[in-house]
């Protein structure tokens, strides 16, 4: 490959890198299932230890997925599930303190106080529903390996983002379906061995929203690398 084919081949990765964002608000069009597969398919090349590939992806649009979206609203607003074991209570200072700062710049953006707790629990609710965008993706690993494999399946969900920025369409990765797995369960009579993981928003963004528009902080290399051996 010549310098300016890897230089231009740089270029267009970092950028889309660089540009994807959470998004949690969309246009109702909808995603075609052809380039839904295409997604998938480029994204399937993800590597996983030994070549195991122990992930499973439920995609939903329509009817399936307002059917699903109702069951998921009915269990949040019951509240009878355990709560969310994603992260151990109390958060270390550290990760609370920018888990704090991600709640400010995302409530600011949509014009909900942080002290507004009824309208957090409202935008909280907009996870169930994908947000609005017209595909929502469930993934799920084989629960008999073990949390290592949680890794390969890490890596396809951001190969599934990429390949969809790529494409001009929006995501939103989201672990608040973690907890409504026995719902999910039964509305996708999922396999005895599949655990829910997490969810994903798919379509077509509304570039308009501010919502879509957070620009959220990241560590400076210097505070989560070290160096040593380099000239
Ligand atoms: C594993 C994982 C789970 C997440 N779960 C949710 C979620 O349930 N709901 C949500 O709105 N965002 C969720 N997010 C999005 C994060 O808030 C977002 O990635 C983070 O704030 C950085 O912003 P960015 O993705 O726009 O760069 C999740 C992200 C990851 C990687």
């Amino acid at each position: 490959m010549s310098e300016h084919e890897t230089a231009d081949i740089t270029r267009v990765v970092d950028s889309v890198l660089r540009s994807r964002r959470s998004l949690r608000a969309y246009r109702t069009d909808p995603v075609p299932r052809e380039l839904l597969a295409e997604i998938l398919e480029v994204a399937a090349s993800a590597p996983s230890n030994s070549n195991t590939q122990p992930w499973q992806i439920h995609a939903v649009a329509a009817a399936p997925k307002a059917t699903l979206s109702a069951a998921l609203l009915a269990a949040f607003h019951e509240g009878t599930l355990p709560p969310s074991l994603h992260f151990p209570d109390p958060l270390p200072a550290e990760y609370a303190q920018r888990q704090q700062d991600f709640g400010a710049r995302y409530y600011q953006s949509l014009g909900i106080d942080v002290a507004d707790m009824a309208g957090r629990a409202r935008q909280t609710a907009r996870n169930f529903d994908f947000f609005g965008a017209p595909v929502g993706l469930i993934f799920t690993i084989d629960q008999r390996l073990a949390p290592h494999s949680w890794l390969d399946l890490g890596l396809l969900v951001q190969n599934v983002m990429i390949a969809a920025t790529a494409r001009g369409l929006g995501t939103c990765p989201q672990v608040s379906f973690a907890r409504f797995h026995p719902v999910i369960a039964r509305h996708l009579a999922l396999g005895e061995h599949e655990l829910t993981v997490c969810g994903m928003s798919l379509g077509y963004p509304q570039h308009d929203a501010a919502v879509n528009h957070i620009a959220m902080p990241r560590r400076a290399v210097r505070e989560f690398a070290n160096f040593d051996g380099f000239e």
